[in-house]
């Protein structure tokens, strides 16, 4: 227990030493899903790629066909509580950390949990990260998982089918709301956040940023990462039939790091926009998936 103790305390600060000496990550090559009207994802079976298969035979006893029924299934209940396209396009199967940011980093955060530092999922969903770092052994005391719809964590113990094993801390509530999750401020150590930012205007995603930043551990190495839709040329999504009069702003690199360094200069962004390359968007860019890691310097 001793070296255990002993081992994680040295694990752990020669990684943040290094981090603030600010490491250069590398990502995998992003795998886009394919490009379609949302009319038509809803008619489509989900496509389990190969993680997905062997987490949901192992986290969840499913496979087959009985698998596919199974994510049909809790797609349809799911989107009768919010009609988010993430949901209709199965993006929840498939997500996971190492092959989405790579195996480097994938160890780096898995490590740094596993020694005890405070991992929160913000804008969770189903609760899939979580899952996805529980099922590779990280302790679930260290996770922490907040959203503003408690019926997508409901469903999440459907989908994984855990509720009686799986004891995940679940916040539920609004980040706009200056008291939700007040009590874990400047305790996280490790934030990640997907498919979130995108669904508002800067004005706001800097809002969510500067939240964020209060609920962040002061230490050099504290990292906040994710994932949303961007663009090749910045825009704002003025007319969506979902989500009116609240704007949806896709970045790219340059414009996601300008509205960082906006609201604090004390940490390094790095930014990956993989764009779709068959279609220009309305605006004339090419939309995508844009990553990020971002490191507290000082
Ligand atoms: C598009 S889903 C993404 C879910 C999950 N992170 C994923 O990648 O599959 C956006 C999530 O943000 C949550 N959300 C939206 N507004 C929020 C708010 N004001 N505070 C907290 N969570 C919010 C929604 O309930 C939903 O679960």
């Amino acid at each position: 227990m001793l070296s255990w103790t002993l081992s994680c305390t040295l694990t752990v600060s020669a990684m943040h030493a290094k981090d603030s000496a600010v490491r250069t990550w590398t990502v995998p090559v992003d795998e886009l899903p394919p490009k379609l009207q949302l009319k038509e994802w809803l008619v489509r079976t989900p496509l389990v790629g190969p993680w997905a298969q062997r987490f949901y035979k192992e986290y969840v006893g499913l496979e087959g066909n009985d698998l596919t029924k199974h994510l049909i299934e809790i797609r349809r209940q799911a989107f009768e509580v919010y009609k988010y396209r993430c949901v209709a396009s199965f993006l929840f199967v498939n997500y996971n950390l190492e092959e989405k940011y790579g195996s480097d980093f994938y160890d780096h955060i898995f490590r740094r949990i596993s020694c005890g530092e405070r991992f929160l999922d913000l804008a969770c969903g189903f609760g899939n990260i979580a899952r996805n770092l529980v099922y590779d052994g990280a302790p679930e005391e260290n996770i922490i998982s907040a959203d503003l719809r408690g019926e997508f964590w409901d469903l999440g113990y459907q989908m994984f089918r855990d509720r009686e094993r799986f004891n995940g801390d679940f916040r539920q509530g609004d980040v706009f709301d200056k008291d939700y999750l007040h009590d874990l401020d400047g305790t996280i150590d490790i934030l990640h956040t997907s498919a979130f930012l995108h669904l508002f205007d800067v004005s706001l995603q800097q809002k969510i940023l500067r939240r964020i930043l209060q609920l962040m551990s002061s230490k050099p190495g504290t990292i906040i990462f994710g994932r949303q839709v961007g663009n090749t040329i910045p825009y704002q999504v003025l007319k969506h039939s979902m989500r009116p009069g609240r704007g949806l702003y896709q970045h790219n690199e340059e414009s996601f790091k300008a509205m960082f360094k906006e609201v604090t200069d004390e940490w390094d962004i790095q930014v990956w926009l993989t764009p779709r390359m068959e279609s220009l968007y309305e605006n004339g860019g090419r939309i995508g998936s844009l990553r990020f890691i971002i490191t507290r310097i000082r």
